[in-house]
C-alpha cells in the first residue's frame, strides 16, 4: 500500500525525515509536500536547516487556490473549473470576473445586481483627472495607469481595512469599474483630446470603447464585431493563476496594504517585456522584421541567443497556449471589419517556420497570449504602448479575486521568501586612508 509521503535522507548525517504528500484537485497534477520539512535537516544544535532553492519559482506553490487551472503540457485553462473556450464563447467579462470572484456563475439576479454596481462607479474623481493631466504627453501609458491606480489608494482611505469584507468588496467593485475610464483617459492624455464620461448604456467593452474614441457624435455606438473581441480579449486575459505580477499583487497583498497599492505592483509586474509587455514588444518585433524574406535571418539571430522571439514560450505551457488559439481565430473576425492587418502574413509565417525548428520544438515554445493579440489592437486603432494596458484591465478580475483568495486564506502570512547567503563573513570597517 503506496503512502502519502516522502522519505528524504540527509547523507551528510544518515538521518532520515517523512514528509506528508498532499494533492489538489489532480493529483497528477498537484502532488506537493511542504517545504518547511527540510528544516529538520541539521548538521547540530546551532544548524538553521536546510532551505529549498528555488529562484524564479521554478517549482514552489506559494498557495492553495481554487481560481484557476493550467495544465501546461496538455494547453488547457480552466477558471473554476469552465474550459477557457467556453468562456470565451458564451460568457462576457463581467460574467466571468464574477465567476472568479465568487467561484460560481452568477444567477440573473446576481450578474444583473453585480452589472449596475460596476456601470454605477465608472467616474473618476476630479481631482484623479488632474493627476492624469499633469503626465508628459508621451508618458508610456502603463506608468500612467500603474501610478494612478496606486493614487487611488489616497482618495478612498476606507480600502486600509482590507480584513473587512464588505470594504474588500466595494474596492473590487471601484477597481473593476475605474480600470476601463484611468486606461481611457490616460490614452486621451496622448492625444491631447478632451477626456469622454463614461456611457452607463453601454456594456463593459462598448463604454470602454466610448471613452476612447468617442469625438463629436451625440451617442457613440461601438461595432458590436469589435466590442465582443475586445470584451473576449478581456475574458482570455482575466487570470492566469500564480504568475509574476499575480505573485506581486498577493506579495504585497499579504502586507495587509490597501487593494489600490497591490494592484499597482500588478500593474508594475505586467509592465515588463517578459510578461504583459510581450504584446507591445512582438508588435515592435513584426515590425522591425518588415517583411516574410527576412524572417530567415531573424530567427538566426534569435537561436543565436542575441534576443527572443517574443510572443513565445511560456513558463508553464509546454503547449499551444489555449489562449492564442482562440485570439487567432477572434483576429480573423476583426480584420472582416477593420481590414487584414499587413503585420499578420510575416506573424503566420513567423510561427510556421519556428513550429518547424528544432530549436523551439525541442524547448517547446509555442506562440503564447502576446503573439496575436498586438495584431488585434493594432486593427482597432490602439497605440502599441498601449497593449499592455489592455492586458491590465483583464487581469484585474484575476488580481482582485487572488487578493481576495489570499486574505481569506488562513494558511497565508505576510510573504517573505529566504535567501543563500553568499557574501563576505564578519569582518571589521577599515577607515577610508587604510583601503587600499
Ligand atoms: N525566444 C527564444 N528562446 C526562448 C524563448 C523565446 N521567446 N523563450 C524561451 N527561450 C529559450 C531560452 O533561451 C531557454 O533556452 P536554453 O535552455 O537553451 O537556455 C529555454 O527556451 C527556456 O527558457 P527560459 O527563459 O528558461 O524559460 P522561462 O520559463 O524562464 O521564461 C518566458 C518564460 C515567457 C519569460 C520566455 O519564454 C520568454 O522570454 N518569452 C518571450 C516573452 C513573452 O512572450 N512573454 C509573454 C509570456 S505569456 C503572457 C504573460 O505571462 O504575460
Amino acid at each position: 500500500m503506496p503512502q502519502d509521503s516522502v522519505t528524504i535522507t540527509d547523507h551528510r548525517t544518515g538521518n532520515t525525515i517523512e514528509s506528508p504528500v498532499s494533492y489538489g484537485t489532480y493529483p497528477n497534477n498537484g502532488a506537493s509536500t511542504p517545504s518547511l520539512a527540510l528544516r529538520e535537516l541539521k548538521m547540530g544544535d546551532d544548524d538553521f536547516g536546510m532551505l529549498g532553492y528555488d529562484p524564479a519559482f521554478m517549482n514552489t506553490a506559494s498557495c492553495k487556490s481554487s481560481i484557476t487551472f493550467i495544465d501546461g503540457e496538455k494547453g488547457v485553462l480552466r477558471y473554476r473549473g469552465y474550459p477557457i473556450e467556453q468562456l470565451a464563447e458564451n460568457s462576457n467579462f463581467l460574467e466571468t470576473a464574477f465567476l472568479l470572484m465568487h467561484g460560481e456563475l452568477p444567477t440573473g439576479t446576481e450578474y444583473q445586481v453585480w452589472v449596475d454596481e460596476v456601470t454605477n462607479h465608472t467616474l473618476l474623481h476630479e481631482n484623479i483627472k488632474h493627476l492624469i493631466d499633469a503626465f508628459w504627453h508621451d508618458a508610456h501609458p502603463m506608468g500612467m495607469l500603474t501610478a494612478t491606480v496606486a493614487a487611488m489608494s489616497t482618495f478612498y482611505p476606507d480600502s486600509k481595512n482590507v480584513t473587512d469584507a464588505d470594504s474588500r468588496h466595494l474596492q473590487i467593485i471601484r477597481l473593476l469599474a475605474k480600470l476601463p475610464t484611468i486606461a481611457a483617459f490616460a490614452y486621451r492624455r496622448t492625444l491631447g483630446r478632451p477626456y469622454a464620461h463614461p456611457n452607463n448604456r453601454l456594456s463593459y467593452a462598448g463604454n470602454f470603447m466610448n471613452m476612447l474614441f468617442k469625438t463629436v457624435e451625440l451617442q457613440y455606438e461601438p461595432d458590436p464585431v469589435l466590442e465582443k473581441a475586445l470584451d473576449v480579449l478581456f475574458v482570455l486575459h482575466a487570470d492566469h493563476e500564480q504568475n509574476c505580477s499575480t505573485t506581486a499583487v498577493r506579495c504585497s497583498g499579504s502586507a495587509l496594504t490597501d487593494p489600490y497599492c497591490a494592484i499597482a505592483a500588478g500593474c508594475g509586474a505586467l509592465y515588463g517585456p517578459l510578461h504583459g509587455g510581450a504584446n507591445e514588444a512582438v508588435l515592435r518585433m513584426l515590425t522591425e522584421i518588415e517583411k516574410v524574406e527576412n524572417i530567415p535571418a531573424f530567427i538566426e539571430t534569435v537561436k543565436g541567443g542575441e534576443r527572443r522571439l517574443m510572443g513565445f514560450g511560456h513558463r508553464v505551457y509546454k503547449n499551444y497556449d489555449p489562449r492564442a488559439q482562440i485570439i487567432k481565430q477572434t483576429a480573423d473576425r476583426v480584420f472582416e471589419v477593420t481590414g487584414r492587418n499587413s503585420l499578420t502574413d510575416i506573424a503566420l509565417e513567423l510561427e510556421r517556420v519556428a513550429l518547424e525548428d528544432d530549436y523551439f520544438v525541442s524547448r517547446k515554445l509555442y506562440p503564447n497570449v502576446d503573439f496575436y493579440s498586438g495584431l488585434i489592437y493594432q486593427a482597432m486603432g490602439f497605440p502599441t504602448d498601449f497593449f499592455p494596458v489592455l492586458f491590465a484591465i483583464g487581469r484585474t478580475a484575476g488580481w482582485l479575486a487572488q487578493w481576495q483568495e489570499l486574505l481569506t486564506d488562513p494558511e497565508q502570512r505576510i510573504s517573505r521568501p529566504r535567501q543563500i547567503y553568499t557574501g563576505s563573513k564578519e569582518r571589521d570597517y577599515v577607515p577610508m586612508d587604510a583601503r587600499s
